[in-house]
């Protein structure tokens, strides 16, 4: 069966476009990267796409319109059906969010709605939750906002300061990210209003405590 043709857009590290090539690896996945996009030249991110063979192209234009066209024609060129924005640290030019509107994902490193934008991690400490986690959402014009996919939650420690605590979100972000594609990828999501409904789902029945002594 043909898979999902997914572009990913990416500004640094890349370790959540890591996750997704490692996940496409296997080819019972039903997606795979055919197009990495880069805002900036020396993203660590385009290491992975070569190593990978995948296509990359960076588009360091600053204009948000033209690199909105740039990355659009890019996109349509390699017949991506699913744009991935993996710590794509740019805001999308409206238009071409809406031309994409319910094929265009990201992920975030909060519980959404709660701490978006900058600095998600920092918001959290400083907010003193007792969790946290990241988001896969569908992606609208304003910043961190969109239908909601999938979620994961991480506790917050007593000891933890930003680094730690978003590096155990990282690692969570690396299972969220491939199982959010893949339920995108087997059509099993219905935006409804600002909902997703997930048909054939497991719902897990936990209620975590945190702290749970
Ligand atoms: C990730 O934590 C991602 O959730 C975050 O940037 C990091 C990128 O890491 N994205 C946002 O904050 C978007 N608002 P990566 O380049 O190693 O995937």
């Amino acid at each position: 069966m043909a898979r999902l043709r997914v572009g990913v857009l990416i500004s640094g590290r890349g370790s959540n476009l890591q996750a997704l090539i490692e996940a496409a690896a296997d080819p019972a996945y039903p997606a795979e990267i055919v197009l990495v996009i880069s805002n900036r030249r020396e993203a660590q991110g385009l290491q992975h796409a070569t190593q990978a063979g995948i296509p990359h192209e960076v588009i360091g234009e600053r204009d948000r319109g033209v690199f909105a066209a740039v990355a659009d024609a890019a996109l349509r060129r390699h017949r991506v059906e699913l744009v991935a924005l993996a710590g794509f640290m740019r805001l999308l030019d409206t238009g071409l969010v809406e031309a994409w509107c319910d094929r265009m994902v990201n992920i975030h490193p909060s519980l959404l709605p709660a701490f978006p934008g900058l600095h998600p991690q920092r918001q959290a400490l400083a907010a003193g939750v007792r969790f946290s986690g990241c988001t896969v959402h569908f992606v609208r014009a304003e910043m961190d906002t969109g239908p909601i996919i999938a979620q994961a939650v991480v506790p917050v420690h007593d000891e933890d300061d930003e680094d730690r605590l978003a590096a155990r979100i990282l690692a969570s972000e690396h299972r969220l990210y491939p199982l959010a594609v893949r339920l995108y990828a087997e059509g099993r999501l219905r935006v409804e209003g600002n909902r997703v409904a997930v048909t054939g789902g497991v719902i897990p029945d936990i209620a975590p405590l945190n702290p749970s002594g």
